[in-house]
């Protein structure tokens, strides 16, 4: 089995952008929130069933999910979210996880942002790293990417495990309130532990 660390953190704690840095360094970086984009694309494996269970509303002119109806339909309705969840969630596992036994890099990142509200992914992964950053900075980070004002960045907040809740789940912390210099050599410093984690699972194991 490929050695495979979880990465996970707050909404703009700056978890996407760690994982391209090691991803740059050789790691290969699988993430959850990419192939749910994937599944309700046009076409998107996801989206038959997604169309049966909340009608023609939900798709877009050009076939993928309409991501505004729907944002609106979950935050009003929670046996709503509950159902795109029910027809979104094993979808995306079963991509993570062939994506990650599949790869024939030397360990893999999986980037799931619920990893520890879940508990999904805990027969998947090896180890948890957080990424972890102050939250004001989280919040000003989360706007600056995306156009979601501070409440709404605060109600996604609130969804998610409590910050030391979080960091007391975790095998690994990069404390990313600095620059991208500072991010880089943390990043760096954990490829090359988790290089020979992964090297001295595969002897373990026999291979
Ligand atoms: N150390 C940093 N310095 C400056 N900008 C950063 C840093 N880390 C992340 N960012 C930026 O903050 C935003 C949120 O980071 P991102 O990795 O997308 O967060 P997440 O995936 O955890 O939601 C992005 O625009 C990203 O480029
Ligand atoms: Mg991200």
């Amino acid at each position: 089995m490929t050695f495979c660390v979880g990465v996970t953190g707050g909404i703009g704690s700056g978890k996407s952008r760690a994982a391209a840095l090691f991803g740059e360094l050789g790691a290969d970086v699988v993430d959850t929130d990419d192939i749910s984009h994937e599944l309700t694309a046009a076409g998107g494996s996801a989206m038959p069933a997604i169309a049966a269970a909340f009608g023609p509303a939900a798709v877009a002119a050009d076939s993928s999910l309409d991501r505004t109806v729907m944002r609106r339909l979950v935050f009003e309705n929670p046996d709503a979210r509950k159902q795109l969840e029910t027809i979104l969630h094993p979808l995306i596992r079963d991509r993570a996880r062939s994506r990650v036994m599949a790869s024939p890099a030397p360990y893999v990142l999986l980037v799931v942002p619920l990893l520890l509200e879940t508990g999904a992914y805990r027969g998947l992964v090896q180890r948890v790293l957080v990424v972890d950053c102050d939250e004001s900075l989280q919040i000003t980070r989360a706007m600056q990417r995306s156009n979601l004002s501070p409440d709404a960045v605060r109600a996604i907040m609130a969804a998610q495990l409590p910050r030391q809740q979080r960091l007391a789940g975790a095998d690994d912390v990069i404390r990313n309130d600095g620059d991208i210099a500072q991010l880089r050599g943390q990043v760096a410093d954990l490829h090359h532990q988790y290089l020979r984690l992964a090297a001295s699972a595969a002897t373990s194991r026999g291979k």
